[in-house]
């Protein structure tokens, strides 16, 4: 019996032009744009063991060690979608050992580093057992993305380092809803290459709301198509703000982004919040700091109520400062620093 296994490292992201609303088989409903971290990470082994015959594939997970019977059933149902397209998937059944490096609950999409990792292991495995005609780097990353896509949306930016495009837009000529590309760093401005994102931890609880129901909350949701516009419009507008480096600009948008996704939560039926009062708390004192302190922050928010304070790497000494100031009364806020990373990497 054959045996195949790879190990992958991936990271998670941070959108800024968030993706909120899906169109037909797992496809965005408007163009999204996130940079990739550095220190949040999964960690996966994936083992394929060959059966004789076809037959749809299974997955057993293990997380931190343990037999995870609710991923297991949640990989083999992606692995068995899969296989409708891929037949040499037929052939294997498959372990994985997962782990992450941060925290459960903590706010840090934990999908997007799962599913890019999963995704680096099967294409690598793929092209091992049926090599493609083009075996360039692009292609196989562009393989990734699309198929951690297929397992979560957001993932699909993770398989790249620095910044990342998942969407068509005229903005970017080969970008494309099936998988993600990356953002040249040639278009991109020097103070958006060495970025900070402190995640100021509000709260572990685990989500009310999956990221799964919440997109489905956009079918028929009022603002939807508008949302979709601006969403398109800000895609290009950050395109912009990346390549001329506008600081002031880009905290605007983060704020703008960050605000509509949480806007579209309390305004779907049935409308949810995910804010709590001590995320308020933390836009204000930014909001503060930024106007009467003229520090270089911005802030962006993921489907849940912890903040993403971003800043440039020059700028580290002044907000750490303003960072411990803020939290003298506090000293067990929770916060995971964190900045822009270089992307996956692959382990074995
Ligand atoms: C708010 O990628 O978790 O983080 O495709 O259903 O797995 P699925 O959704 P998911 O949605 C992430 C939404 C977001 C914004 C973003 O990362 O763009």
């Amino acid at each position: 019996m054959n045996k195949l296994s790879t190990t992958w490292q991936c990271p998670s992201n941070i959108a800024i032009v968030k993706y909120w609303g899906k169109k037909g088989f797992q496809l965005p409903a408007n163009p999204s744009v996130s940079f990739t971290l550095s220190e949040c990470t999964t960690t996966t082994t994936l083992r394929a063991y060959e059966h004789p015959g076809l037959r749809k594939p299974e997955a057993q997970v293990y997380l931190d060690g343990e037999y995870h019977e609710a991923f297991s059933q949640r990989v083999t149902g992606y692995l068995q979608e899969l296989s409708a397209n891929n037949r040499w998937l037929k052939e294997f059944d498959f372990e994985i050992e997962t782990s992450n490096n941060f925290p459960h609950g903590a706010g840090i999409a934990s999908s997007a580093s799962a599913y890019g990792a999963l995704a680096l292991c099967l294409t690598t495995l793929e092209w091992e057992n049926n090599p493609p005609e083009n075996r360039s780097v692009e292609a196989f990353y562009r393989r990734a993305s699309f198929l951690a896509r297929i397992g979560s949306g957001s993932a699909s930016r993770s398989v790249y380092g620095g910044w990342t495009l998942w969407g068509k837009t005229t903005a970017l000529p080969h970008s494309d809803d099936r998988f993600a590309v990356q953002i040249s760093e040639t278009a991109v401005h020097p103070v958006f290459r060495n970025l900070r994102d402190s995640i100021i931890l509000v709260s572990d609880e685990t989500k009310k709301v999956s990221s799964s129901a919440g997109h489905n909350l956009m079918n028929g949701h009022p603002y939807a198509s508008l949302r979709y516009r601006r969403a398109a419009d800000n895609t290009q507008r950050l395109l912009e703000i990346l390549q001329t480096g506008d600081w002031d600009a880009f905290s605007s948008l983060c704020e703008a982004e960050a605000l509509d996704l949480h806007g579209l939560m309390m305004s779907s039926q049935p409308p949810y919040i995910l804010l709590k009062p001590a995320s308020l708390e933390w836009i204000e004192r930014i909001r503060q700091a930024i106007l009467n302190e003229h520090l270089p922050l911005a802030f962006t928010l993921d489907a849940g109520p912890n903040i993403h304070l971003i800043y440039p790497a020059d700028a580290s000494k002044q907000v750490s400062q303003w960072l411990n100031n803020q939290t003298i009364s506090q000293p067990d806020q929770k916060i995971i620093h964190d900045r822009l990373g270089s992307g996956p990497v692959k382990k074995l």
